[in-house]
């Protein structure tokens, strides 16, 4: 069930059997060579739509923009702040609070969300910490989850591409928007990804990058590691459908808490 195709009735209905909503979130940023530029909200959307298809979980509007600064030195990329994204995402919690909803589970492609998004969530329950409206926020909890961080759609990736997955323009998210979108499959030609610094992700991972500039000059074609000429629809097909029951189940799992 899509919050967009549905009517306020729709919803007040939902309510009385749910009070639970699924959050898409990515981000609008340059994917290398052959990854769409949408690549984080669109691979962020297909899981969770397709779980909205196979179980009755409302799935809200996605957030399409992200923390992006480090790739604005690529046409294309569309960035927030980081205090502009903690901002949006209080304002979606409260307004579907408002209505009644108190479990926002919000599943993530891109790495550079998930400290604001932890931030953003830490001020909502100190809205009902300090016990300001504290009966109205009291049960409201809030979890992100990034896709990656599925248990057999991870296995499957390195399963996949192992060395080749990389930290960005990954093999992995280009072959779940192939499968999504096939009609907008690009090809490029690239050269084989050089290896990163033995301390690369333990100083950037989770898109802990520097400026913009700084970042084109380090991964000039976009990629961080990756292949991506690798990614084929069918393997994007395979790491949804393994990604979406345990996406349910954890989702279930988070509504069931105390
Ligand atoms: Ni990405």
């Amino acid at each position: 069930m899509l919050l967009e195709r549905s009517t306020w009735g729709e919803v007040e209905a939902y309510l009385a059997r749910s009070k639970g909503v699924i959050v898409p979130i990515g981000s609008m940023e340059q994917h290398g060579p052959n990854g769409l530029i949408g690549t984080d909200a669109l691979c962020a959307e297909a899981i969770a739509r397709q779980v909205g298809e196979e179980a009755d979980v409302l799935i809200g509007p996605t957030l399409t923009l992200g923390v992006a600064q480090f790739n604005l030195a690529f046409p294309g990329t569309v960035t927030i702040r980081a205090e502009t994204l903690m901002a949006v995402v209080k304002d979606y919690v409260r307004s579907l609070a408002r209505a009644g909803f108190e479990r926002f589970y919000f599943l993530n492609g891109h790495g550079g969300n998930i400290a604001a998004c932890n931030a953003a969530f830490q001020d909502l329950y100190a809205d009902a910490s300090f016990e300001r409206d504290r009966v109205n926020r009291a049960g409201l909890r809030c979890r992100l989850r990034s896709w990656w961080e599925y248990d057999a759609a991870n296995k499957l990736r390195y399963e996949l591409y192992s060395d080749s997955e990389g930290l960005h323009a990954t093999p992995s998210e280009v072959a779940i928007t192939q499968a999504a979108f096939p009609g907008a499959i690009k090809s490029a030609t690239m050269s084989k990804p050089g290896a990163l610094p033995s301390d690369y992700y333990r100083n950037f991972g989770g898109d802990k990058h520097y400026d913009a500039d700084h970042h084109r000059r380090w991964f000039p074609d976009g990629r961080i590691g990756s292949d991506p000429s690798l990614a084929s629809p069918e393997a994007g097909r395979r790491l949804i459908a393994a990604a979406v029951p345990e996406a349910l189940a954890d989702y279930r799992a988070f509504l069931a808490e105390d």
